[in-house]
């Protein structure tokens, strides 16, 4: 293998290496996003989804969703209980998110509005108790008046668990009205009220990303155009974001999870300060008109490329949710004032609502995608007038088009034509395959015109073949093969310039799709293999791309060994990552072409088992990591080196 050291192919893109984000398998409430109550505030379709009358309730204790007279006019409805009885079991529990993640010692903000009605209860008692009914934490709230108040409290654990679950509990005969009852950690990312999950967001912390794709995916668009996601609705006083079903609440996802539902807690906002602080840049995907896939065009769905995703299932209703039912002007619109929202000075109305809500300084926002996952005429007529005017105001945000999920699809290559004859700045491309398809198209970009617009590969994974669950596709064949395919990307970092795993996490008791980068529960979480390759790319991507030469000038691996090289002119490293998909172990020799000086001693970074299957979990959440070793440079600039069987290895050689 020969790299040319003095060499350049271009600059590694700024933000190659990024991160795909979308509320899809309990990502954002039940994950990212901490707030231990679910549906909080009554506002889901099913008003009581997350709540129970205790021991299933008894013919002395009525609950009963209102919404006269309601806290606020965005939060409008309320639970109204009446007791009859002075008992115990006059109340209810909230479940959480497959239950509540709560640790020993640590403090949790709860909160709750209240309002008496006639009469005689004076109070609240609210107990955090684990999954036997043990009792873990527990407060008073009294003096409740007739007026709606909120009501404040902490409530320090006694215990750890993953499955407890809140429960409260009136004081007294009569009425009262309760609403927005939450319970929030104070450990949470940067110790913010509001803030995320810490271990979860220091996860993707360590992979150091250049950017941070929001809120998806499918979501954007909503399973119909009115349920599509309205980022205006996001942003600003928590209490006032009213619920929205969750796209992925569909019995056509690989699991059905009929309580999924958008709280909203994690917002544009939120968004924008996750990828401040993660160091990435923002970028966030509008809708642009269009429901999920279906109504690109006049045409049915896609075939099953995404194994039992959307595109495999769509019928009926789905199928059908014309784009023109909302004027183009609004989406228009919505962009518009979201770079405002972004970028725009305090002074100006959307900047001033990111002053309130604690941001006056703008987040810098670069990059805007139109539509997620679209690709035929009626997406195209669209996406003309949109970047006209996006362009027209802001010449300097980068706009990404869609071309859909499939590249082996006509309706994919078509939208590449027309936004190659557009002139546009980027393409997202998709491609979920089986681990083949990813060995097999690793020279997909070697001949790519260099003079159009700019790959982003927004969503990829491999996918094993059914019948495995997909629960069970996170294995080491999969992620090997995305290694190799990153290879192909990163040699091509002249045109491919952002790309992104998709999906980034799935909660292991609620998720609708796999694999899935990132696997959780309440309590703990572990990164999948293909975790491990993102991480191994990013940290190592370099500053230069280097030339590379497989043995019999092979463009597409070289009888399954995948190469690419580049530059880290900082760090003054040759970085060169090596996949051997083979059973037996691989001497190679790397020829570094041109170099003048080349230390003794390098690092080599593997991740290697010869069994395929391997996959993490909660209880072996390193089963399958990098482990990291030195080793000898032995003549002068040429390396010699033997790859493990099944392996990734990531060489960083000092030298130049
Ligand atoms: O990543 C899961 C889904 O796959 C996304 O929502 C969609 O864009 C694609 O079909």
């Amino acid at each position: 293998i020969t790299v040319q050291v003095n060499k350049s192919v271009a600059p590694v893109p700024k933000n190659m290496f990024g991160l795909f984000f979308e509320d899809i398998n309990f990502a954002a409430d039940g994950g990212l996003y901490p707030e231990l109550v679910k549906n909080k505030s009554f506002e889901t379709d099913d008003r009581l989804i997350g709540w129970r009358a205790i021991k299933g309730g008894s013919a002395l204790t009525e609950y009963i969703v209102l919404s006269e007279q309601p806290i606020s006019k965005s939060n409008t409805h309320y639970l109204r209980l009446t007791s009859r009885t002075n008992s115990p079991d006059a109340g209810l529990t909230n479940e959480g998110f497959r239950g509540m993640g709560v640790k020993q010692g640590e403090n949790y903000n709860f909160s709750i509005y209240a309002r008496r009605g006639p009469g005689s209860i004076s109070g609240l008692t609210v107990t955090l108790e684990d999954e036997k009914g043990n009792t873990l934490a527990q407060t008073k709230v009294g003096g409740l008046t007739n007026e709606w108040k909120q009501y404040t409290a902490v409530l320090r654990s006694s215990a750890t668990s993953g499955k407890a679950h809140l429960k409260m509990t009136v004081e007294g005969t009569g009425t009262v009205d309760l609403d927005v009852m939450s319970l929030f950690p104070q450990d949470t990312w940067m110790k913010r009220p509001n803030g995320l999950r810490t271990d979860l967001v220091q996860l993707l912390k360590d992979m150091k990303p250049g950017f941070l794709r929001f809120p998806g995916g499918c979501i954007v668009e909503g399973r119909t155009l009115a349920q599509r996601y309205q980022w205006k609705e996001t942003i600003g006083d928590l209490n006032s974001r009213a619920s929205l079903i969750n796209r992925w609440n569909t019995e056509f996802a690989h699991r059905y999870t009929p309580d999924y539902y958008q709280s909203f807690g994690l917002g544009f906002f939120e968004y924008f300060q996750l990828a401040e602080d993660l160091g990435a840049e923002p970028l966030p995907i509008l809708n642009i008109g269009m429901a999920c896939q279906f109504n690109s065009a006049e045409q049915a769905p896609l075939s099953a490329t995404t194994p039992g995703g959307p595109s495999a299932v769509a019928t009926g209703a789905e199928a059908h949710n014309h784009a023109d039912d909302i004027s183009l002007e609004t989406f228009i619109q919505d962009a518009l004032d979201l770079v405002e929202f972004a970028n725009g000075p305090v002074t100006s109305p959307w900047g001033a609502k990111r002053a309130a809500m604690g941001h006056p300084a703008p987040f810098n926002l670069k990059m805007i995608g139109a539509g997620n996952e679209q690709w035929g005429p009626q997406y195209i007529e669209r996406y003309k007038p949109f970047a006209k005017a996006l362009k027209a105001k802001y010449p300097n945000i980068e706009l990404i088009a869609s071309s859909g999920p499939d590249p082996g699809d006509e309706r994919f290559k078509y939208a590449t034509e027309q936004f190659r004859e557009l002139k546009a700045d980027f393409i997202d491309e998709h491609y979920y395959s089986k681990p083949e398809w990813f060995r097999e198209n690793v020279g997909r970009y070697d001949d790519y015109p260099r003079n159009g617009p700019k790959i982003f590969a927004g969503e990829y994974a491999a996918h094993p073949a059914t019948p495995v669950s997909p629960r069970d596709k996170n294995t080491w064949e999969a992620a090997i093969s995305e290694a190799a395919f990153m290879t192909g990307l990163e040699r091509n970092g002249d045109v491919v310039k952002m790309a992104s795993y998709a999906p980034l996490f799935a909660n292991v008791d609620a998720w609708q799709w796999g694999p899935d980068l990132i696997w959780f529960d309440n309590l703990n979480a572990y990164g999948s293999p293909s975790y491990y390759v993102q991480k191994l790319f990013s940290l190592n991507k370099g500053t230069t791309i280097l030339p590379v030469q497989l043995p019999g000038n092979a463009k597409n691996g070289a009888n399954n060994l995948f190469v690419s090289a580049v530059a880290d002119d900082p760090a003054g490293d040759v970085v060169v990552k090596l996949i051997n998909y083979s059973t037996s172990a691989r001497p190679v020799t790397l020829n570094l072409a041109g170099a003048k000086k080349v230390g003794k001693t390098g690092k080599a970074m593997v991740m290697a088992t010869n069994d395929l299957q391997t996959q993490n979990s909660l209880n072996e959440p390193t089963k399958l990591a990098p482990k990291e070793e030195t080793f000898q440079v032995k003549s002068g600039s040429a390396v010699s080196y033997t790859l493990a069987p099944n392996s990734f290895t990531v060489l960083r050689i000092p030298g130049k």
